[in-house]
């Protein structure tokens, strides 16, 4: 292994999958037009998406002693995640997610989190070693965040770049902040991260990426769906136009940005180069159905005309 392999800390899901014409309103009842099982959990998604584009990839998370879990073991091992640092919980139940997608490919999703609650900061401590031998380290909101705070401290103290994808969003401490080099809010994530709602302009995102950079993140990169993605640093910020496509299904799409983006830098791109490179894998995992099974290799990339 050299310092070119990534680290994801992070959950695990087994994804039940509905698809209908429309979200149902409170109260209403309607027939979908599908129904599947995937593999997901926003962790294992972008430890999927790095390993198949061709990144050296480990996963440390928590799955229950259950079916669930020998099927996401199976998915992601044979998606090239290197899965030794699994631990196993015989209380919790693998996590779950139920999403449901409309004709339009957006989602909705409600996730039941299992073991994946039950990864403790002694559990990442358990795995020090991996931490000097990776040059970048990414996390979610997935798992505990007294265990992403130690992820976030063990990064910095091996010097690797911690991307944190603050998914699903909650209000994080400073100290915390001043440890993550990349903050990849979406839209509402941002404003719930800056307290502050954000207007559909550029300005209004960055002022409330600035608001997190004035409290010690190093770089605000915010996904904004079709619109692409905004770099802001401090006294700058950049947009990247995201490639028009006609969405299948928007499920994981912020997870292809950040297990791209996570890749992109191992390989030594430039910045813009990553964000490039991560808009056009996010882009073309939202032409197929999925999490994990939406995420392209490095020859779909290419290929993509
Ligand atoms: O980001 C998409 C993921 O969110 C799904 O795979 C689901 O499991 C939830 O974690």
């Amino acid at each position: 292994m050299d310092r070119n392999a990534i680290l994801v800390v992070g959950s695990a899901n087994m994804d039940m999958v509905v698809v209908a014409e429309k979200f149902p309103q409170p109260g209403e009842t309607l027939f979908g037009r599908q129904f599947n099982m995937y593999p997901g959990g926003k962790g294992a998604n972008q430890a999927v998406c790095a390993a198949k584009l061709g990144g050296e990839t480990h996963f440390i998370g928590r799955m229950g002693n259950d079916l669930f879990r020998e099927r996401l073991v199976q998915n992601m091992a044979s998606d090239g995640v290197v899965m030794d640092h699994l631990l196993i919980d015989e209380q919790e139940p693998t996590g779950i997610a139920l999403i449901t997608v409309d004709g339009g490919g957006e989602n909705e999703i409600i996730v039941i989190s299992g073991s994946n609650m039950k990864l403790s900061p002694a559990d990442v401590e358990s795995r020090l070693a991996l931490f000097n031998r990776v040059g970048v380290v990414l996390a979610q909101l997935e798992i505990p965040l007294e265990t992403v705070a130690r992820t976030a401290e063990l990064a910095a103290a091996a010097g690797a770049c911690f991307i944190l994808n603050p998914a699903p969003a909650c209000k994080l401490p400073v100290k915390l902040l001043q440890r993550v080099d990349f903050l990849t809010p979406n839209r509402l994530e941002l404003e719930l991260l800056a307290g502050m709602s954000i207007l559909d302009d550029i300005e209004s995102v960055r002022c409330a990426a600035q608001r997190l950079l004035d409290q010690g993140v190093g770089n605000v990169l915010v996904t904004l769906g079709e619109r692409g993605s905004l770099w802001v640093t401090p006294g700058e910020a950049r947009l990247f136009a995201a490639r028009r496509v006609q969405a299948v299904d928007t499920t994981a799409a912020g997870d292809a940005f950040n297990g791209a983006f996570a890749f992109a830098l191992s390989r030594g791109e430039t910045v813009p180069q990553a964000i490039h490179f991560a808009n056009r894998v996010a882009a073309f995992s939202v032409t197929r159905m999925g999490a994990q099974s939406s995420m392209p290799t490095a020859a779909d990339i290419e290929e993509w005309v």
